[in-house]
């Protein structure tokens, strides 16, 4: 039997649309999820479902027991960053104590390989933009804590007992595959673009502006958004290069847009105008967060292809219009 791709997490946003990806590129995946945030409807049909969960690690056991594993793509973390402020327990315990038991599994059963979500949270108040991978990391909340946490766990596992890694540094998600079979489908939604679409829908009574008197040019925090498909390529991408390098990687286009600029371009792509409130600022927002272009291109020779924010927030609408989960 071939071995195969585990994709811890793969019930999740950024997890279910690299499961996608990777099917339709022949990977043979299996994936993993407690769904306490995932979606089973998430994941496509035909590839194998094992509800496990980090913190059981008999769980885990039962899961590595029971397929022979390649390598392992680890999406499963809570990503609150507000949360994380007020329960850092359960952050610690299910980002930093999961993967370590993620980890031990990976050991005792002989797969070196791994793929781990982390974040531009792990920098910090941004000392300078566009942000490299050199940029000092000082995280501001425990959510961009406990992703440290691991990106170090790696270094010293992987000279110790040969672990072979790569960290994607993603700036900010978006998006919704481009045939609205999945989308972005967080319980609480706490994300721009997809509460902007359902002020837009009605859904929601507006959108509130956080913080209006920030230094940029209309006075709305800057971000570099991108696109949920395209990280899924560069998943696929650094899971084909771990033989070679292991490391950490930013991805992000490089392109920043304002919370106005959002909001605009929603309104252009729905043909309807969006319902807003200026609010005071949000605690732990920096004015500015965007990517450097450097190593997503240079080491994993990825290239984002949506590059346009209406593009993108094309999509996401495509899904917000015909949501299945
Ligand atoms: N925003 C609003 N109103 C809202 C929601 C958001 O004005 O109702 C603003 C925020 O203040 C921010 C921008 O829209 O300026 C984007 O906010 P998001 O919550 O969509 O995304 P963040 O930039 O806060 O968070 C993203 C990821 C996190 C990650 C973080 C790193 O979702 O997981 O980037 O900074 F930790």
């Amino acid at each position: 039997m071939s071995k195969k791709i585990l994709v811890m997490g793969g019930a999740g946003y950024i997890g279910s649309h690299t499961v996608k990806h990777l099917a339709a590129k022949g990977y043979d995946c299996v994936v993993a999820d407690n769904l306490v945030y995932g979606h089973r409807e998430a994941v496509p049909a035909g590839v194998p479902f094992e509800k496990a969960d980090l913190n059981d690690p008999s769980s885990l056991e039962a899961l590595f027991s029971k397929y022979d594993f390649e390598a392992v793509l680890h999406f499963a973390a809570f990503a609150y960053v507000g949360e994380s402020v007020t329960d850092p327990q359960k952050y610690y315990h299910n980002n930093v104590v999961g993967t370590l038991n993620l980890l031990a599994a990976m050991k005792n059963h002989g797969v070196k390989k791994i793929v781990f979500s982390s974040t531009c949270a792990t920098y910090g108040e941004p000392q300078y933009t566009p942000m490299d991978e050199q940029h000092p990391q000082n995280p501001i909340n425990p959510y961009g804590r406990t992703k440290l946490m691991i990106e170090q766990v790696f270094g010293d596992y992987a000279k110790a007992y040969g672990l072979k890694y790569i960290a994607l540094r993603y700036f900010n998600a978006a998006g919704a595959a481009a045939d609205g079979s999945i989308g972005e489908a967080h319980n609480p939604e706490t994300h721009l673009i997809p509460l902007v679409l359902q002020a837009i829908q009605g859904k929601r009574p507006c959108i509130k502006i956080f913080g209006t008197d920030y230094p940029t040019p209309d006075g709305t925090c800057l971000r570099d958004y991108i696109h949920v498909e395209d990280l899924a390529e560069a998943h696929r991408l650094a899971l084909e290069k771990l033989d070679q390098y292991s490391g950490y990687i930013n991805l992000g286009t490089g392109v920043k847009t304002s919370v106005k600029e959002i909001i605009s371009a929603a309104e252009k792509v729905t043909g309807k105008k969006c319902p807003v409130e200026l609010a005071p600022r949000r605690a732990g927002d920096p004015a500015e967060l965007y990517a450097a272009k450097g190593k997503g291109e240079t080491v994993l020779g990825w290239m984002p292809t949506y590059m346009n924010i209406e593009d993108i927030i094309a999509t996401a609408w495509k899904w917000e219009e015909n949501r299945k989960y």
